[in-house]
């Protein structure tokens, strides 16, 4: 029998403040949650949804050395972003608030202080990378060195990027902190862990036998970490920025930043609600929900429940978890180093009152089974031909005949015919398909059942040609436009969730009206009578041109980003000087030049080698165009063998440097030399 709860915690991964929001964070966190929590509060339930800045672990530190300012003024600054940013979306947190501050702070230490009290708490020592030139440890991503595997001068302790394959720092060549530059020692270090080990039968059979519902993705992960075998997990850390370590010998030590973090859910409860707080996570009617994106499944569904069984006293575990994978933008993955996204503030100051058009196509295109990818042109079409086409045109096109026929008063409906019967049993079944969506967190879904009401109005309206009937009868005209408007009633309803904005404006329309969940399907929602406001366009068409000032940004950041990334190739192992003699590199002039037919990279040369004219084939087509080089002196290797090239006999090969952006660059001599000069 499903279990009956008296309210609910929702509960939203809080992001780092070491940068801005963006697509990818709404899309796999806020949006949804967002979603739910205004569902539950249209149907009346206890809800309270909870939201903050996560403001510690390195990045942050690292961030501000950077930028030679204190950690502090680093969070500051983007915690004011990401909380004024997701507000003017329209996220609807009860509470957002921020891990620096004092509650959080005397929350998570207490909460550690209590563990370690329990001895719930294991010591280990071990032997950690450390910056003698800046006098501390470093986490393995702040080394940096030489890959084992590939030769990549730049890779981190966590990772080649150049390669990929996984590392230690531990495992790089000539091992520097990415801090000072120093080269990395190994130091003892003690921390604190907590034996993950003891509550591995615990978490299997609350996730294993007690959670198949979950999304198969996070149960998927839960299976794999618990079957692999938990191991005990450090919750400190060697660094002065976040919650200090409250115990003996913890100066100079932190609390590990994804032991505090997710203690920030109940430090920002208990902010909100000073008195009540305990009931919302320790009363078995509660139901806590855990929206998060993928990367965090772990914390969340093993190394948090562990923490909160650890710790007893009634704490509650989650009832569910249901994390989204990742988006992408325009086929690549979001990175804020790399500055590859949609951040959220520059979209609402370039999308100005297109909150809802974010939200509805990070909705419809949820990643909530597998990656999925975000591109403008996407964006620009679902907005043109679904909110524009379909929902916009129903509303506007029902208001516009109230005014029309009705001088916008609301006309009473008469007798019913089998249309309005159809339509009304067609709605109160999406309201069903709708609600279940919801009910099972299957957003997309339920955005789609909630669009089908305004498929379903374009439909009736079409069908009813009321502006056929309006020649003929009144009455009938006023039951089908009065039939509409309810309808319209019906959408600012079902779409409150999705796309907050648009339904107040409609309501706004409609007369004004408050509304509950337990309304949709009904179809007396305005009274006859009412004066309808004037009709006003939803959405509004968005033009090539505003895409193609975004992918224009996204192309320059793309380029910049290519520039960066560029390091010459690893020098080659030494070759002896004989060898090197061996070749023969000659000076010639290029007498002709053409395409060869066929081949899209080839040229064919014909060059003045100062004893004859000798035929070369080089695959820089290109980049040059062959009148480009006609008349230019060339560098070439005489003496290497005839080769056949589509048929043309190359006879040596033409020297071109290679650009950091792949283009090619010929060769040449910086005075005129004799044609067959050699090459010393
Ligand atoms: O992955 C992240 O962005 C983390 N800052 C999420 C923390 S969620 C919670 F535990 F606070
Ligand atoms: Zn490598």
């Amino acid at each position: 029998m499903e279990k009956k709860f008296k309210r609910t915690l929702i509960t939203t991964a809080l992001p780092y403040a070491n940068g801005p929001v963006h697509i990818g964070h709404l899309a796999g966190v806020y949006v949804p949650a967002d979603i739910y929590a205004r569902y539950m509060r249209l149907k009346g339930e206890d809800v309270i949804m909870i939201g903050g800045s996560d403001e510690h672990g390195v990045p942050i530190t690292l961030r501000a050395r950077k930028e030679g300012i204190t950690p502090q003024e680093v969070v500051d600054r983007y915690h004011a972003i990401i909380r004024d940013s997701l507000h003017d979306l329209g996220v609807s947190f009860d509470i957002y608030s921020r891990t620096t501050s004092p509650l959080h702070h005397k929350t998570a230490s207490e909460f550690f202080r209590h563990l370690y009290d329990k001895g719930e708490f294991t010591r280990q020592t071990s032997m950690q990378p450390y910056d003698e030139s800046a006098g501390q440890f470093l986490a393995d991503r702040y080394v940096t060195g030489t890959c084992p595997k590939c030769g990549n001068e730049h890779a981190y302790g966590d990772q080649c990027e150049a390669c990929g394959t996984s590392l230690n720092a531990t495992d790089l060549i000539n091992p520097r902190s990415a801090l000072t530059n120093a080269p990395v020692t190994m130091r003892e270090t003690t921390h604190w862990y907590l034996p993950l080990n003891k509550w591995e039968d615990k978490l299997r059979s609350w996730i294993l036998d007690g959670h198949k519902e979950w999304k198969t993705n996070v149960y998927g992960q839960c299976k794999s970490w618990i079957d692999m075998g938990l191991q005990p997990r450090a919750v400190s850390r060697d660094l002065d920025w976040g919650v200090p370590v409250p115990v003996e010998g913890g100066e100079g030590k932190v609390l590990y930043v994804w032991f505090d973090a997710p203690i920030g859910y109940i430090s920002n409860t208990k902010e909100l609600l000073p008195d009540t707080w305990e009931t919302y996570w320790k009363d078995p009617e509660t139901r806590i929900i855990n929206f998060i994106g993928k990367d965090n499944i772990v914390f969340h569904c093993i190394v948090f429940p562990a923490m909160l069984m650890a710790y007893g006293d009634g704490f509650q575990l989650p009832d569910n978890v249901p994390a989204n994978e990742f988006l992408n933008l325009e086929g690549d993955k979001i990175s804020t180093s790399r500055n590859w996204a949609v951040w959220l503030h520059e979209y609402l100051a370039d999308f100005p009152g297109k909150q809802d058009v974010l939200r509805y196509v990070l909705t419809a295109n949820a990643p909530e089974t597998k990656d999925n990818d975000f591109t403008w042109t996407d964006f620009q079409a679902r907005n043109n031909n679904e909110l524009v086409a379909i929902l916009g045109n129903f509303v506007n096109r029902a208001m516009v005949l109230v005014h029309k026929y009705f001088d916008g008063t609301l006309p009473a409906a008469g007798a019913l015919t089998d249309k309005e019967t159809a339509l009304i049993a067609e709605v109160e079944a999406v309201k069903g398909r709708l609600s279940e969506a919801l009910d099972t967190f299957h957003f997309r879904e339920a955005l789609r059942e909630a669009m089908e009401l305004a498929r379903l109005g374009n439909r009736y309206l079409q069908e009813t040609e009321p502006w056929k009937v309006a020649k003929t009868d009144m009455d009938r005209t006023a039951t089908i436009l009065n039939t509409a408007i309810q309808l319209c009633a019906n959408i600012a309803i079902a779409f409150e969730p999705f796309l907050p904005f648009m339904s107040e404006r409609l309501l706004k329309m409609l007369g004004g009206k408050t509304i509950t969940w337990d309304m949709l399907g009904c179809f007396d929602l305005v009274a006859a009578g009412a004066t309808l406001g004037k009709p006003e366009l939803l959405f509004d068409k968005i033009e090539d041109s505003t895409i193609q000032a975004q992918l224009d940004r996204l192309a320059a950041i793309k380029e910049e980003n290519r520039k960066n990334a560029w390091r010459p190739e690893p020098q080659a192992p030494d070759v002896d000087f004989d060898t090197f003699m061996k070749a023969d590199l000659r000076v010639g002039t290029v007498l002709e030049c053409q395409k060869v037919p066929k081949a899209d990279k080839l040229l064919r040369f014909l060059i003045d080698d100062g004893m004859e004219q000798r035929t070369i084939v080089s695959g820089i087509a290109a980049h040059y165009k062959p009148e480009e080089l006609v008349g230019k002196q060339v560098v070439f290797i005489a003496n290497l063998p005839p080769r056949k090239l589509r048929g043309i006999t190359s006879q040596g090969m033409i020297l071109s440097a290679e650009n950091s952006d792949g283009s090619l660059s010929v060769i040449t001599t910086s005075r005129p030399v004799a044609p067959g000069a050699s090459v010393k």
